[in-house]
């Protein structure tokens, strides 16, 4: 791989971050492909690792980095819509126009980040768009051409979404009406995942296979959100909702609530366990690394509300 060149796109996220980090090494050169390159200054640091602004719905603005490019990382995901970006654009057509610009480029390996549950026929239109894109890929490989889908549950690391962003939402609310507490969830450590893409570039281990990613143990989303309030000991009442109360919640924060903090299709994605019994396993379970991360960060604000006399 030494002489080999990497071109990653959705460079600026959680996970992108981390598999720059791991794999930049491995490669010669490594392309960093962001909508916001000022949010991928810390990638730059590293020497081999260049970053380019292109535009996921412009093929043009993207095709010259597919040009003798070996690897493609495809990490672009959203989980909500917005009046600019559907579903159906960036989890299938920018998918599928990224897939046949990367075959008519001679790419080797197209690694894509998908998700546990992606189904064409899936509850929600987040998981049916995710589905499709993995069934486009699939299609797509052959013998030089080779493709590999990862399908994560809740990935965590210091930059996640769901234990800071949950982390973040609690501490400021005493009381915390929660929807689909018993929805099951496996998460993943980001940097178990990263270990797996590694292994499926430097090895012909998974090619071809799409790969439920899980992580050591399982747990419902109210254990989850208690865990959260348990190690950054915060107040908050935890209050579990039944399916009709969870479905107007989630009604009211799509229609109603600015901010998308839990919509509809959230709510029907909830409608299925987000674990997985085959599939690929981390070893990492969140008691050895979230305390590490979110205790730091309330300590953090403590001295903060200290200083201000609070
Ligand atoms: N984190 C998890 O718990 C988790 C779980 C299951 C599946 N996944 C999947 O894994 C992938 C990476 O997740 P992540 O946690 O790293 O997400 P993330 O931090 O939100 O990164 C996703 C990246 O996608 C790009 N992006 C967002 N909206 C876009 C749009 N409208 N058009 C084009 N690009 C857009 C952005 O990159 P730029 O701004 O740099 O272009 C963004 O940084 C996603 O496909 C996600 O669905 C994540």
């Amino acid at each position: 791989m030494k002489d080999k060149i990497l071109t990653i796109f959705g460079g600026s996220g959680f996970i992108a971050s981390e598999l720059v980090y791991k794999l930049s090494e491995n490669f010669k050169e490594v392309r960093v492909l962001s909508r916001n390159i000022e949010e991928c200054k810390h990638v730059k640091v590293l020497k081999n690792v260049d970053v380019f602004l292109y535009d996921a719905s412009n093929i043009s603005s993207y095709t010259k980095y597919l040009k003798d490019t070996d690897v493609v990382i495809n990490t672009v995901g959203i989980l909500n819509e917005s009046s600019k970006s559907t579903f159906e654009d960036v989890h299938f057509n920018f998918v599928k126009n990224l897939v046949n610009k990367s075959r008519e480029n001679n790419v080797e390996k197209f690694v894509h980040l998908s998700a546990l549950n992606a189904d064409q026929k899936g509850p929600s239109l987040y998981l049916q768009s995710k589905g499709k894109a993995d069934e486009y890929i699939s299609s797509n490989n052959d013998g030089k051409f080779k493709t590999v889908v990862f399908r994560p549950s809740i990935v965590f690391g210091e930059k996640d979404s769901f234990f800071n962003r949950f982390n973040n939402l609690l501490k400021y609310i005493p009381i915390f009406p929660l929807a689909c507490p018993e929805s099951m969830f496996s998460p993943i450590y980001v940097k178990d995942l990263s270990s797996f893409v590694e292994e499926s570039i430097l090895t012909d281990k998974y090619d071809n296979q799409s790969n439920d990613i899980t992580g050591p143990k399982n747990y419902s989303f109210k254990e989850l959100i208690k865990y959260i309030l348990s190690i950054t000991k915060t107040k908050c009442m935890v209050i579990p909702l039944n399916y009709t109360l969870s479905y107007l919640q989630a009604f009211a924060f799509t229609y109603i609530v600015p901010g998308k903090i839990f919509t509809i299709d959230n709510f029907k994605s909830l409608q299925i366990d987000n674990i997985s019994t085959t599939g690929l396993k981390g070893k990492t379970t969140i008691e050895e690394i979230v305390p590490s991360y979110l205790s730091k960060k309330n300590n953090k604000l403590d001295i903060y509300r200290k200083d201000a006399g609070r």
